[in-house]
Parts: structure tokens; sequence; C-alpha cells
């Protein structure tokens, strides 16, 4: 059980059923005036269950997730485009001049966020080494050889 005491899967669950559940109400009660689509009612009942599905996406234990698994369910979404200035996932010349921090910097940085990049990314439930695997991951994609933490 304690391990779920640190899961922020499931009040977020909850909170996504309930307003799925809102969402079924007020569908049922507007039924007789039929104002709703088929097409919008289907979007109602789907979008909470997606919901669900990305919160419970980190399936493996907090704790032994991998760099990788790390990276595309945490940092890909800005690293793998480059969004707000992050410098992209293998670009050399991007990450070039940010390596000779090591990883240790670099890890430190990345645990207390730089720039429009938030905390450990946004992924306040990450310890110190998986941050360490994902920037491991990440940097050497653009070629710093880094030893990631087992
Ligand atoms: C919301 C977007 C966003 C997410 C998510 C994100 N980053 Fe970043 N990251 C950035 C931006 C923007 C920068 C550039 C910050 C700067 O130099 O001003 C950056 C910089 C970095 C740096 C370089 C720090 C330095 O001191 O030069 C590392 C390392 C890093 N990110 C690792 C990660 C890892 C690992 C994850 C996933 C756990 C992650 N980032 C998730 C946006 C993001």
């Amino acid at each position: 059980m304690s391990d779920f005491g640190h899961s922020p899967v499931r009040p977020y669950a909850r909170i996504a059923l309930s307003i799925g559940v809102a969402a079924l109400a007020t569908q049922l009660v507007g039924c007789g005036k039929k104002a709703a689509s088929d097409e919008e009612l289907a979007a109602t009942l789907t979008q909470p269950v997606a919901s669900i599905v990305l919160q419970a996406a980190p399936a493996v234990k907090a704790g032994n997730r991998t760099g990788e698994q790390i990276y595309t369910a945490v940092c890909a979404a800005c690293h793998d485009s480059g969004v707000a200035g992050a410098p992209k996932a293998g670009d050399k010349g991007a990450w070039g001049p940010r390596l000779g921090a090591g990883l240790d910097g670099l890890t430190k940085s990345a645990a207390a966020g730089k720039g429009a990049m938030p905390p450990k990314g946004g992924a306040a439930d990450l310890t110190d080494d998986e941050l360490k695997r994902a920037v491991a991951f990440l940097t050497n994609k653009a070629g710093a050889g880094f030893k990631a933490p087992e």
C-alpha cells in the first residue's frame, strides 16, 4: 500500500473520474433536448479515460525507471522538438557547451530547473538516480559518453 502513498496516479485518476461522471450526468440531463451530437458525446466520454491512461502510464515502479523510459515519458515533450529553447536531443551544437558541466553538474541543473525548464522537467517524483539516468540518456544522444547509474 505504501507504494501508492507517494503515487500521483490515484488522486488524478479520481479527479478525472469525477469530471467524467459529472460530464456524463450533464449529458444525461440534457438528453431530452438532444443538443449534443453523438460526436460531442463520444468526445466527452472518452476524454476522462484518456487522462487516466496518461496518468497511469509509468507502469514501472518509481525508482527503477530507465533513462529511456523517463526521457520518453517526461523529457521528450521539450527535448525532442527543442520547444522553448530546450537543447534538442542529439544536437551536438546545442549540447556541446553544456557538457563541460559533467553528468553531475547537468543533473543538478536539471533538478533545480533552468530557464523554461521546471525542476526535474516537472516530474517531481523522479529519484536522483532516475533523473541522472535520463540526463545521461539525453546527453549521450549528443555524444556525451556519460555513464548512467545502475
Ligand atoms: C517543459 C520543457 C522541458 C522539459 C519537460 C524538460 N526540459 Fe530540460 N530543458 C528545457 C529547456 C528550455 C532547457 C534550456 C534551459 C536554458 O538553458 O535556459 C533545458 C535544459 C536542460 C538541460 C541542460 C541544463 C544546463 O545546465 O545546461 C538538461 C541536462 C536537461 N534539460 C535535462 C532534462 C531532462 C533529463 C528532462 C526530463 C526529466 C527534461 N530536461 C525535461 C526544457 C525542458
